[in-house]
C-alpha cells in the first residue's frame, strides 16, 4: 500500500524515502510534509525539525484534525519531552515509536491501551512507567538508563500484565533486582549492559521466559538457583561475559533449553559429557561448538554447512548476530 502524503505545516518534514523501505511494516505510515490542515491519517509519521518541542496533545492538534483517531504514530527529531498523560488522550493508539530524539532525556508515562511502545535510540536517562494490561512490547534499547532510574509500577496484578517483550539492551544497568515482575514476559533482552551478578530468586519473577539475552555484560558467576523454575527457557545467551569453567553444569536444570551461547568467556576446560543435557546448539568457545551433540570443526569444509545451520538458528532467535561471530 502506498502512503498518501497528507499536506501539513512546512516544518514537519517527511523522512527520507529510505526510511520507508527499511522496515516492511512501515510502508503505510503517512508522513507530514507541507502546509495545510487535514484529517490525521491512521498511521502518522512526524519528524520535528523545529527547535525543541514538547510532544503533547496541543502539538499534535496543531498538525492535523482529529488526532484522537490515530492508530499508529512514529515520531523523531527535536523533542525534549513527552506529555505524561498523552497516551491517555489517544484512545485508538496501538503502536508508538519515538526514536532518535537527542534531547529526550526523561520519560514519565502510563501505557493505557497501547500494545507496542518503542522508545529506543534516544538519550533517556530516567523513565517512570505505569503499566496497564494491554502492552505487549516495550523497547528502551540504546538509551542511558541506570539501575535507580528505571521506575516501573502497576496497579494491576502481575499476572494480568501482557508484556511479552522487554528490550533494555545497550543501557547502563548493573543489576536487575529492581525491575518489575512481568509474569507473562517471554523475551528479556539485556545484552550490552554492565550486569555483574543476578541473585537467585530474581529471574523467578519471569517464570515464562523463552529467550534471555545477557550477552556482553560482566557476569562472573552463575550462582546455584539462579535459573531455578525457568522451565520454558529455550534460548540463553551468556556470551562475552567473565564466566569460567566451574559453573556450566547449572544449566542442567533448564530442561527446555535448546540454545546456549557462552563464547567469549573464560572457559578453558570443557567436557561435553559432564553436561546432562541435550542442546540443539551449544557454543562454549572456538574449540567447543556442538550441534545436536556433535562437535563442529569450523576448519573443515563441512563447517560451511554447519555455519548455515548456526546462522539460521541465530536468525530465528533474533539475537542480532553477524557472521563475524561464527
Ligand atoms: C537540543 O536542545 C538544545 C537546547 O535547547 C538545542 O540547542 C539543540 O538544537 C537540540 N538538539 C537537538 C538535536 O534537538
Ligand atoms: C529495539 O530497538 C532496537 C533499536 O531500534 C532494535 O535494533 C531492536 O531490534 C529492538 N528490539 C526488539 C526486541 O524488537
Ligand atoms: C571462577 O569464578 C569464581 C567466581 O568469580 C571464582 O570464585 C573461582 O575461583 C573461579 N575459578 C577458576 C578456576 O578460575
Amino acid at each position: 500500500m502506498l502512503p498518501t502524503i497528507v499536506v501539513l505545516p512546512i516544518l514537519y518534514t517527511i523522512c527520507s524515502a529510505s526510511l520507508f523501505i527499511k522496515r516492511q511494516h512501515s510502508a503505510d505510515f503517512t508522513a507530514i510534509e507541507d502546509s495545510d490542515y487535514h484529517h490525521c491519517p491512521n498511521a502518522l509519521e512526524i519528524e520535528n525539525i523545529k527547535k525543541d518541542e514538547f510532544l503533547d496533545l496541543e502539538f499534535l492538534d496543531g498538525l492535523c484534525k482529529n488526532v484522537a483517531g490515530v492508530i499508529r504514530m512514529r515520531v523523531s527529531g527535536n523533542f525534549y519531552g513527552v506529555a505524561e498523560a498523552l497516551f491517555n488522550k489517544l484512545p485508538r493508539l496501538e503502536e508508538f515509536q519515538g526514536n532518535d530524539m537527542t534531547n529526550l532525556t526523561e520519560l514519565n508515562l502510563a501505557t493505557w491501551n497501547l500494545r507496542q511502545i518503542d522508545f529506543s535510540r534516544n538519550n533517556i536517562e530516567k523513565v517512570t512507567i505505569e503499566f496497564m494490561d494491554e502492552l505487549v512490547y516495550l523497547n528502551l534499547s540504546r538509551n542511558k538508563l541506570s539501575d535507580e532510574n528505571i521506575v516501573m509500577t502497576s496497579m494491576r496484578p502481575s499476572l494480568s500484565l501482557k508484556l511479552r517483550t522487554l528490550d533494555l539492551s545497550y543501557n547502563a544497568l548493573t543489576r536487575i533486582d529492581t525491575l518489575y515482575p512481568f509474569w507473562n514476559l517471554r523475551k528479556f533482552i539485556l545484552n550490552d549492559n554492565r550486569i555483574a551478578f543476578i541473585k537467585p530468586g530474581i529471574l523467578q519473577k519471569y517464570p515464562n521466559l523463552v529467550t534471555l539475552n545477557l550477552a556482553r555484560n560482566k557476569l562472573y558467576d552463575l550462582p546455584i538457583g539462579m535459573f531455578t523454575g525457568l522451565i520454558h527457557l529455550v534460548n540463553l545467551d551468556l556470551s562475552h561475559n567473565r564466566l569460567n569453567d566451574t559453573k556450566i553444569r547449572i544449566i542442567n536444570s533448564l530442561r527446555s533449553l535448546e540454545f546456549l551461547d557462552m563464547i567469549g568467556n573464560n572457559i578453558k576446560d570443557f567436557n561435553y559429557d559432564d553436561l546432562d543435557h541435550h542442546l540443539e546448539v551449544l557454543r562454549i568457545n572456538d574449540n567447543h561448538i556442538y550441534i545436536h551433540g556433535k562437535k563442529v570443526d569450523l576448519s573443515t569444509k563441512e563447517a560451511q554447512k554447519q555455519k548455515m545451520v548456526l546462522l539460521q538458528w541465530y536468525h530465528h532467535n533474533t539475537f542480532n548476530y553477524h557472521e563475524k561471530y561464527l
